[in-house]
């Protein structure tokens, strides 16, 4: 009985071919601008999945293959994408939410956002706008969201930390490579972004090879960061004695790692993998959400947890908020939204807060800081997901 309900499921979800961008009626509106390669105007566009339409209609091949990309077959990419939706949500009723939109502003490492989602670091932001990082910085700036440069940034760091708003108040946490590793290049490194005012260094710890990245390099685009790094823990602490600045590990794939960033004293874990475009068949953040859940809860009350990849509609924020992710981060709606500068960037936030809080009510959440894993069914629809 099993195995036949099985092999029906199996041949359900190989009929369903991969969407990229679901279709809920865009093409039938704004095909003509796909058609002369221009961009409709911000207020046509309704939801995340429209900004990767219009980048792609309207970015050079190459360019949007960038942004695009993820590592070998994809597997992971479309993953990232897809592990939201074979989750059901169980939606109460008769629940007070009508202060919901109050308890959107969140703190992260004791700094005050608007909202629990963040712009995550991605290279070249130059591939989509000539102001490149300059309209991330700005459009987090007018929603008061975080936002993580890149290393790997086409603006200099200087120049991004320039433009920050609020009277150049405005918290960024700077992401980095450790591309010559030796202590001495690091030093000058912490040096060079405590200077310029970042409030944490965020270390990407899951990239210490080259990402194998068959689309772009097709197109000659290979990953920003090539070559083998040195990682281990023993370094890290050697690390962290460099800065007073908070050094938040970000590409945590096991809940043994993060039992292990957490004893090695780490403020926060960045769960992450990379946007499926480092490791092909590496869990995406959901998933490694729901290990540490299942085997380590506490980890989620001694350490802010962030956690990125695929996220792209409200609910999906909210299951990785429900099993106590404190914020999550978006890569390439905000570089996508990016080929219409800061505005687009500002309004990728603004639907993000929307879909948010309306998704909240609508599941009977009042408060979002009280959402838990009561609010989804964790037994996966996808019978090869037990
Ligand atoms: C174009 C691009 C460039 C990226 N560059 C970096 C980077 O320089 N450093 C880093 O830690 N992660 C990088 N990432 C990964 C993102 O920080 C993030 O983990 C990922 O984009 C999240 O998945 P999403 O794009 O589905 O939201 C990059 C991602 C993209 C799409
Ligand atoms: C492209 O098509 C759209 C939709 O028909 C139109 O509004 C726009 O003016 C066109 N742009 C150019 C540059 O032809
Ligand atoms: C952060 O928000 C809290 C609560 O609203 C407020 O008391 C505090 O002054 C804010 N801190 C900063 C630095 O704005
Ligand atoms: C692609 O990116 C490059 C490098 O930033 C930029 O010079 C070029 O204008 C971009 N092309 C398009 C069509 O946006
Ligand atoms: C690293 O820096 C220290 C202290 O500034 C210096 O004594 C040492 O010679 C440097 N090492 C290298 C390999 O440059
Ligand atoms: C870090 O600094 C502390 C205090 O100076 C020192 O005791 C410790 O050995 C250092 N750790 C590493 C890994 O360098």
């Amino acid at each position: 009985m099993r195995a036949s309900v099985l092999a029906f499921a199996s041949v359900a979800l190989a009929a369903r071919p991969f969407i990229n961008e679901p279709d809920t009626g865009i093409d039938e509106q704004l095909s003509a601008f796909a058609a002369n390669k221009s961009l409709p105007s911000l207020q046509r566009l309704a939801g995340l999945p429209d900004f990767d339409w219009a980048a792609r209609n309207y970015m050079s091949r190459t360019n949007y293959t960038y942004y695009r990309n993820g590592a070998a077959g994809e597997w992971s990419y479309r993953n990232n994408l897809e592990v939201y939706q074979r989750f059901r949500l169980r939606p109460r009723v008769m629940v007070d939410i009508t202060r919901i939109e109050s308890s959107l502003p969140t703190t992260l490492l004791g700094y005050n956002f608007s909202a629990p989602f963040f712009i995550s670091p991605c290279a070249r932001a130059g591939y989509a706008h000539p102001d490149g990082e300059l309209g991330l910085v700005k459009g987090a700036a007018e929603e008061d969201i975080l936002y993580m440069p890149s290393l790997y940034s086409n603006k200099p760091m200087k120049d991004i930390y320039a433009a920050r708003g609020n009277n150049g108040s405005q918290v960024l946490f700077q992401q980095v490579y450790l591309d010559d590793p030796s202590i001495n290049a690091t030093a000058k490194l912490f040096k060079d972004i405590e200077d310029v005012g970042a409030k944490a260094i965020i270390l990407t710890v899951d990239s210490p090879g080259d990402g194998v990245r068959h689309r772009a390099a097709r197109d000659g685009q290979g990953s920003a960061n090539t070559g083998f790094s040195l990682f281990t823990w023993e370094y890290f602490q050697q690390l962290q004695n460099l800065t007073s600045l908070p050094i938040i590990p970000k590409g945590i794939q096991t809940v043994e790692d993060a039992r292990e960033a957490v004893n090695r004293g780490v403020k926060a874990i960045f769960l992450s993998n990379h946007g499926g475009r480092q490791l092909d068949t590496s869990p995406s953040a959901l998933e490694v959400a729901l290990e540490i859940y299942n085997e380590d809860p506490e980890i989620f009350k001694q350490v802010e947890v962030y956690a990125d990849g695929g996220v792209r509609y409200g609910v999906d924020a909210l299951k990785l908020l429900a099993l106590g992710v404190r914020a999550v981060g978006l890569g390439r709606p905000f570089m996508y939204a990016n080929v219409y500068g800061y505005e687009g960037v500002a309004k990728v936030a603004q639907i993000m807060k929307y879909e948010l809080t309306n998704d909240a009510a609508n599941l009977g959440v009042g408060d979002l800081k009280t959402i838990g894993p009561q609010f989804v069914n964790w037994k996966s629809t996808n019978a090869w997901f037990s």
